[in-house]
């Protein structure tokens, strides 16, 4: 469609953007929407004609909005290696200055982007000024997040894990809910939450994804990428090679449980969808 073609500059210079990997939002996301659609009403999808999905990432919710709307859907990320794996019209860009003119669309909606901002409201406003009809964001509480696993300890050192993270994180990743009081003071009206709690199970036949998540706790890697934070946090060094030890200690156990068709987890988060109008 003209005017949202893919617009890739060099970078969005100034941008402080959390890296996300593609194939951690391809692997959360697959299905998150499958019969949960109804979640989703307050969006209105079925009288829309221009949406835009501001930090859609690799597009996984981008592509659901489209499945539920004949409207234009463009989508929009800081980060260019993950627009590369998203479906076009796509523009590269900032959610706190959108590269597009007052009530360029009638709803802006994001998913897991405001927990990921230090300014929540400033993108919220920027949202209402190019909408000219509605505003809605799709963000979880990470704090709310529950595991149960045939593993032992996974439960027990997840939630461990997950305090050390919240200490340390500079963005509000518990917003959930509380995105509503954002919308508020943003100054949007009708404000209405819809909770909806994605489940994802891990069961046999295991998918390629679910063993190479399996590999990175043995190894440990995955808790490495959170070392810096949690360190900025509560947690000291030592505390961290001890929480390593036995997470890898869980990861072997849980590459075991596979190879005999033994392992099973559930993980719930809870997500909020919050909706206002302009
Ligand atoms: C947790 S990911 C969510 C991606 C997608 N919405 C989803 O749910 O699968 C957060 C996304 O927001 C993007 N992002 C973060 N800050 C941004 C900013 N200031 N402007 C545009 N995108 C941003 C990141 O590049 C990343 O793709």
């Amino acid at each position: 469609m003209s005017g949202f073609e893919p617009l890739l500059p060099a970078d969005v210079s100034g941008v402080p953007v959390r890296e996300f990997s593609a194939s951690y939002l391809q692997r959360t996301r697959t299905g998150m929407w499958d019969g949960a659609r109804e979640a989703l009403s307050e969006l209105a999808l079925d009288s829309r004609g221009r949406v835009l999905d501001v930090g859609c990432g690799t597009g996984e919710l981008t592509a659901v909005l489209r499945e539920e709307t004949d409207a234009t859907v463009v989508g929009l990320d800081a980060n260019r290696d993950l627009l590369g794996h998203a479906t076009p019209p796509i523009v590269q860009g900032d959610a706190l200055s959108l590269p597009f003119p007052d009530d360029s669309f009638d709803l802006v909606v994001c998913q897991a982007l405001l927990i990921n901002l230090p300014d929540p409201e400033a993108a919220v406003r920027e949202f209402a000024r190019v909408s000219s009809d509605r505003v809605a964001a799709i963000e979880p509480d990470n704090g709310a997040v529950s595991i149960t696993s045939t593993a032992d300890p996974e439960a027990r050192l997840a939630r461990r894990a997950r305090a050390l993270y919240l200490s340390g994180v500079e963005t509000d990743v518990t917003l959930g809910a509380d995105a509503a009081d954002v919308f508020a003071d943003a100054g949007l009206a009708d404000v209405s939450t819809r909770r909806y709690d994605h489940e994802r199970i891990v069961d046999p036949p295991y998918s390629e994804a679910a063993i190479e998540a399996a590999r990175r706790k043995a190894s440990g890697a995955g808790l490495d990428d959170d070392r810096a934070t949690m360190l900025a946090g509560d947690a000291t060094p030592a505390d961290l090679d001890d929480l390593r030890q036995a997470w890898r200690a869980m990861g072997r156990d849980v590459v075991e449980q596979m190879r005999d068709d033994d392992y099973y987890r559930r993980e719930v988060v809870p997500f909020f969808v919050t909706t206002g109008r302009v």
